[in-house]
């Protein structure tokens, strides 16, 4: 059974690569590739999904969570504004979401509501918050980020943001990870040999195991909580996620 999902995938895998190698000969370059994700995910940030928009708004970004000065990491079409609009504990946001293409996506969504806090969207990455003072954020949300962000970079990010935290400060985050290779050999084998599109098509994305660097991140935060949860959507693949939160 090992061997023969083994020689499925592999098969797949060198299928995937030469889509992937021809993508690359299309000269399909870091430009156009951001500009296509970014209309990607702006197809695919459906508002009106409510199952994915309960589980931002009503399990992650509840309002009695989110507050004071609030920075979120990978801002993209501003899908968590419809969590984030009448919060009335939140002081400021500041998002920063390094592909530029989103950013019009973000305030054309965000127009439609009368946010009543200061809303600043930069270009930054979260792997260098140079520009953020310490100890200034009281909340920091991420939702769907760390899978672009290549290794070792996402324990910068959790340093970085430690950081930038005020003491008791809170980072809150979803994420898809990768299924466990042991007990999900089948979703683990299609995952990996999907990644050089999924790599093309996704801006960067892979799928990795995740909690490694919530553990890491033990030796800084005072707390760190995290679970596995099944994500709301229609594709198997991405359906493994991780949901946490860690305290300065
Ligand atoms: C899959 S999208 C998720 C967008 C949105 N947070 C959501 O929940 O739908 C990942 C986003 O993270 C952004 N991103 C990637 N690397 C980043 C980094 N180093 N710092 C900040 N944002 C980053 C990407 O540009 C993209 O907009
Ligand atoms: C969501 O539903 C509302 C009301 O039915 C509709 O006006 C709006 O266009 C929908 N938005 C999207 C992105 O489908
Ligand atoms: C905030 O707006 C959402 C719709 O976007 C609504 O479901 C929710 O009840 C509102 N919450 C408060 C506290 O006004
Ligand atoms: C990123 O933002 C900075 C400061 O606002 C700006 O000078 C720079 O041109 C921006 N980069 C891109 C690629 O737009």
């Amino acid at each position: 059974m090992r061997r023969c999902i083994k020689l499925v995938f592999g098969s797949l895998s060198f299928i995937v690569a030469l889509i992937a190698i021809g993508m690359g000969y299309l000269k399909l370059d870091g430009i156009s590739r951001q500009k296509l994700f970014a209309s990607v995910m702006y197809t695919m940030s459906d508002p009106n999904d409510t199952r994915i928009m309960n589980l931002r708004c009503n399990e992650l970004l509840k309002h009695s969570t989110v507050k004071g000065h609030v920075l979120e990491i990978g801002a993209g079409t501003g899908i968590n504004f419809p969590c984030l609009h009448n919060n009335t504990n939140i002081e400021s946001y500041t998002g920063l979401e390094p592909n530029i293409h989103m950013h019009s996506y973000f305030y054309k969504f965000i127009q439609q509501w009368d946010i009543p806090y200061e809303i600043r969207l930069s270009n930054n990455s979260a792997t260098d918050m140079h520009h953020i003072e310490a100890n200034s954020v009281h909340t920091i949300i991420m939702t769907f980020v760390l899978c672009s962000v290549p290794d070792p970079l996402p324990e910068k990010v959790l340093l970085e943001a430690h950081r930038i935290l005020k003491p008791g400060g809170t980072f809150i985050f979803i994420e898809h990870i990768a299924a466990n290779s042991e007990t999900n050999p089948f979703t683990y084998g299609f995952q990996k040999a999907i990644e050089p599109l999924w790599f093309i098509i996704g801006d960067g994305c892979q799928f990795k195991p995740m909690t490694h660097y919530f553990d890491a991140a033990k030796n800084v935060y005072s707390k760190v909580d995290y679970e596995y949860i099944d994500l709301p959507v229609p594709l198997f693949m991405i359906k493994y996620g991780v949901k946490g939160k860690l305290v300065k």
